[in-house]
């Protein structure tokens, strides 16, 4: 089995040359048909837990052992800026942190804290920073420097903490100076899980309780967490979440599950060339993540899954798919922010699919990474495909022959990925240019890329408890 868990030990800077992928100091990933997929896998621990564990950790009493951490760049940001406000972190294997906990005590960084290119950690972080009685400056290289950050600081400032984003129309850098906050109760206008986030990590500094009452429900990973730290917290049936202020999290351990949103590549992969086969253990199952499942399954696959922990945090198993000639389908409504970040993957899956896949509702992919709409359509088209760029979505014509080419990942991890997937099933050679962004959120991508073009290995029989079966899309 190819185990994801090593593929940080082994992805570097420079030059790693195989058989049929290269990947160079330009940076390029140069990706062949693949043949008939038959392969297990694993796939590393899940971007958003890991970057909530960090900080949850660092509030905490004590040491927390935090194992099947994500030790990708956009992490690592969230783990140098705790260590910047005075967190002692230890990293005795890339998958393994030490957090020793300050019971919420954090210090004044001497210099800004660098998010590179890392929303969750502008936004949470933000959130942490607005309880402290201490000023900071959060930056951001330049794509997170465009990305939208008035949707925490209208909230923050609300609660009384004072932030002027010094970059126009409320762009980073932010300068953050935190006081003594109230509760609030919020409804945000957009479906933001790195909002909700921000606001309950500022609640936990807030004098009374702190609300978020969300229309749409987004990931739920900070208030699984917070109750796992023991904190104090109230979740009502019609979507809201409430944290109670001035706690201290209880230290304790926990393992960190893969992540369902890497996992999503090559599950496309599999659903998409008929009789492909493909079986990941170990990977996140929560079901404010698993929605790509449901669509995969829509769409004509065969999926199915088996929660094999549920004692953990949280519910972690096993996925296997087996491919077909899928069908499209139409995405919309409460669906898209539960796998808001699978759709730069799906939309590939759709350009394989029969008919027309229409994603509408998704207006927030324009203000990810890059803007997704116009880069998924911008590659999809340069490799034959028809589609249509929608306001809020795109309109995509399946089933197209797709032809090699040259794409841009646009410095976008998911853009980059989903065209390597995209390459997998071109005729020709593919190229996707810049794809050291893929750092961001999978180290080792292009180990199991390989594993895909070369595919000579592995039948795994393993028995699959659950199973799903298909559902209709959201008619809202
Ligand atoms: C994330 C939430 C999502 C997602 C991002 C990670 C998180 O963003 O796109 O990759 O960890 O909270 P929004 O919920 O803000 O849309």
């Amino acid at each position: 089995m190819l185990d994801a868990r090593l593929a940080p030990l082994i992805f570097h800077q420079g030059s790693h040359q195989v058989p049929s992928i290269t990947f160079s100091f330009s940076m390029e990933l140069r990706v062949k048909r693949a043949p008939r997929i038959d392969i297990e896998i694993t796939v590393p621990g899940d971007k958003s837990i890991s970057h909530r564990a960090v900080i949850i950790a660092a509030l905490s009493n004590g040491p927390c052992t935090l194992r099947g951490f994500l030790p990708s760049e956009d992490c690592m940001h969230t783990v140098n800026a705790m260590r910047t406000l005075g967190v002692k972190i230890e990293q005795p294997e890339p998958t393994t942190l030490v957090v020793h906990g300050k019971r919420r005590v954090l210090t004044a960084p001497k210099d800004e804290i660098n998010c590179g290119n890392s929303g969750t950690t502008m936004r949470l972080l933000a959130g942490l920073l607005a309880g402290q009685s201490f000023e900071t400056r959060l930056v951001g290289d330049a794509g997170l420097s465009r990305r939208p950050m008035d949707r925490v600081i209208a909230p923050l400032c609300e609660m009384g903490a004072s932030i002027v984003a010094e970059g126009p129309d409320g762009t980073a850098p932010l300068r953050i100076l935190g006081g003594s906050l109230r509760g609030i109760h919020y409804r945000p206008p957009v479906a933001s899980a790195q909002v909700k986030g921000a606001l309950l990590l500022a609640g936990l500094f807030a004098r009374g309780k702190t609300t978020v009452e969300e229309a749409v429900p987004t990931r739920n990973h900070m208030e699984k967490i917070l109750n796992y730290f023991l904190v104090r917290t109230a979740v009502e049936d019609h979507g809201s979440i409430t944290v109670f202020g001035d706690q201290v999290p209880e230290s304790r351990d926990f393992a960190i599950p893969g992540d369902i949103s890497s996992a999503a590549f090559w599950l496309v992969a599999a659903a998409a060339q008929p009789r492909g086969h493909l079986l990941i253990r170990d990977v996140g199952l929560n079901d404010t993540r698993t929605a790509l499942l449901a669509v995969l399954l829509r769409m004509g696959a065969q999926v199915r899954e088996a929660v094999e922990d549920i004692d953990q945090l949280e519910p972690r198993g096993i996925v296997e798919v087996t491919g077909s000639t899928l069908k499209a389908t139409v995405i919309h409504g409460k669906e898209v922010p539960q796998l808001i970040d699978e759709l730069p993957i799906l939309s590939v899956a759709g350009a394989m699919a029969r008919g027309k896949t229409i994603i509408r509702q998704a207006g927030e992919l324009r203000v990810k990474e890059t803007d997704r709409i116009a880069a998924i359509a911008h590659n999809l088209r340069t490799m034959g495909v028809h589609v249509a760029e929608l306001t809020d979505g795109l309109e995509i014509h399946g089933p197209a022959p797709l032809h090699g080419a040259r794409v841009a990942s646009f410095g976008d991890h998911r853009i980059a990925m989903a065209f390597a997937i995209a390459g997998l099933f071109a005729d020709g050679e593919t190229v996707v240019q810049d794809a050291e962004c893929i750092r961001e959120s999978y180290p080792g991508f292009e180990m199991v890329l390989e594993e895909f073009t070369n595919l000579k290995r592995m039948q795994v029989s393993t028995r699959v408890i659950g199973s799903l079966t298909p559902t209709a899309p959201e008619t809202s």
